[in-house]
């Protein structure tokens, strides 16, 4: 996607007024220039209050410990009213074009348990635990594991493909498939639904408003479809009948398990999509790590975990204070809405050495704030390490080399921080 604004110059944003800071702006994310802002920000005003712009007012948390702070007082900071910033602009169309569509739209938060408080959060979450906690991992992985050399084994050699449409998405779907117990020949319907929902009009697979809703509506009609058939079956450990088995979930109201649904496959696709989409780009900028890993494959744990903290995978969650509080000497107001940005707290200086540099083979690979923090902490977190775990086990018995051959395209979002194309070349087999 070519973006027809000037891209700014790290001199550019220092010369910017502090208060014209709006580092949610979508360009610099797609146009990879966001870090200067972050920089800037984590220096000088590390608690950022931007107080006009597409999303309307909110403040930026740059900084670990205060992201900490923010994500691990949930009694303070609300998940409730959602948590990605929303372009006000956008989500006026597609309230409007799901009314047409005869739809209510979902509420502000409206996205499942991960819009909730407690004490309702807790019965969703807990509702599908342990359709992803070790034991159920356990058996999913030599599925993956099949699933994932079946991915790779059909490749083409020496000829340019899309890593992100045959490789990142069609794994994710696959894993996701599985997690529903959905059609396995329909498993790139929950990667549409995902880039539908995700998507404004002109980005992604959206064309339009209407086809948006329409989307939406097509995927709620085909899990209620699912919801019945479970309910009616007997109890099983995939995500659906969890939820329709359990006393807690199995009365939940339909907008409540539709915005479930949602949240289970965004949930699923993107975020795991984009890190093996990252790794396969940061492995290429990176040669001497790439070399390092080729030498020793034990280094493929770590290194899943240096491109999740390096790729953030989700750039920001959002909060809404239920009270004034203190943050950063600012004083953050009842009814404000608060950005943390994980993507900047994983380049903070004072808390990870060397941070801009991607290093596979770091002391503790895990400590990144990709996974939030809190009673929110990613649910899916095993799955995503043992997916992308597996892939590149069985990527490098087969190929020593991905060779990344032109500049990927980036995500017009400053929520999803990932790739809509990746050219590679795989040029021979081991
Ligand atoms: C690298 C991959 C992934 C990343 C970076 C990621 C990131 C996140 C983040 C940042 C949160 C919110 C944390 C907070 O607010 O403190 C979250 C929550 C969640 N994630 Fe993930 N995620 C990933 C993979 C997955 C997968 C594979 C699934 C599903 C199988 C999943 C399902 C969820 C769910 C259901 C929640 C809501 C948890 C709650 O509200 O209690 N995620 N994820």
């Amino acid at each position: 996607m070519n973006i027809a604004v000037k891209v700014e110059t790290a001199e550019d944003i220092a010369a910017m007024p502090l208060e014209k800071l709006n580092p949610a702006r979508v360009d610099r994310f797609a146009n990879d220039t966001i870090w200067p802002v972050f920089e800037r920000l984590r220096r000088e005003d590390p608690v950022h209050f931007t107080p006009e712009s597409e999303y309307g007012p909110y403040w930026s948390v740059t900084r670990w410990n205060d992201i900490m702070a923010v994500d691990t007082n949930h009694e303070a900071f609300s998940s409730a009213e959602g948590i990605g910033l929303a372009n006000l602009e956008d989500q006026r169309k597609g309230e409007e074009a799901l009314r047409a569509l005869g739809q209510e739209p979902r509420r502000r938060g409206g996205a499942g348990f991960i819009t909730m408080d407690e004490p309702e959060h807790s019965v969703g979450r807990k509702a599908v635990s342990p359709t992803v906690a070790p034991a159920n991992i356990q058996t999913m992985m030599p599925v993956v594991r099949e699933r994932a050399g079946q991915i790779l084994d059909s490749l083409p050699i020496g000829k340019e493909f899309d890593w992100v449409d045959l490789v990142s998405k069609e794994l994710t779907a696959m894993t996701l498939a599985s997690l529903f117990d959905f059609p396995f020949e329909n498993r790139r319907k929950l990667t549409w639904w995902s880039d539908m929902v995700m998507n404004q009009p002109g980005h992604g697979p959206v064309e339009s408003w209407e086809q948006k809703g329409m989307a939406i509506f097509e995927c709620f009609g085909t899990f209620e479809q699912m919801w019945n058939e479970r309910l009616n079956g007997p109890p099983s450990n995939d995500l659906i009948s969890m939820m329709a088995h359990n006393p807690a979930t199995r009365d939940m109201s339909r907008e409540t398990y539709h915005g479930n649904v949602i949240l289970l496959i965004v949930g699923g696709n993107d975020t795991t999509r984009n890190t093996i989409s990252g790794s396969v780009v940061q492995l290429n900028k990176n040669p001497d790590q790439y070399a390092k890993l080729r030498a020793n494959p034990d280094l493929i744990l770590p290194m899943v975990s240096e491109t999740i903290r390096y790729q953030t995978p989700l750039a920001h969650m959002a909060r809404v204070a239920t009270r004034d509080v203190e943050l950063g000497g600012k004083t953050i107001k009842t009814g404000d809405r608060v950005v943390m940005w994980y993507i900047s707290g994983n380049r903070d200086e004072t808390m990870i050495e060397n941070p801009n540099s991607y290093v596979i083979d770091r002391a503790r690979p895990r400590q990144h704030l990709s996974f939030g923090f809190g009673i929110h902490r990613c649910v899916g977190n095993r799955v995503a390490e043992m997916q992308l775990t597996i892939i590149w086990e069985e990527i490098l018995k087969r190929f020593p080399e991905i060779k990344v051959v032109g500049e990927p395209t980036r995500n017009w979002s400053s929520f999803v921080h990932g790739f809509e194309t990746l050219p590679v070349v795989i040029p021979y087999r081991a």
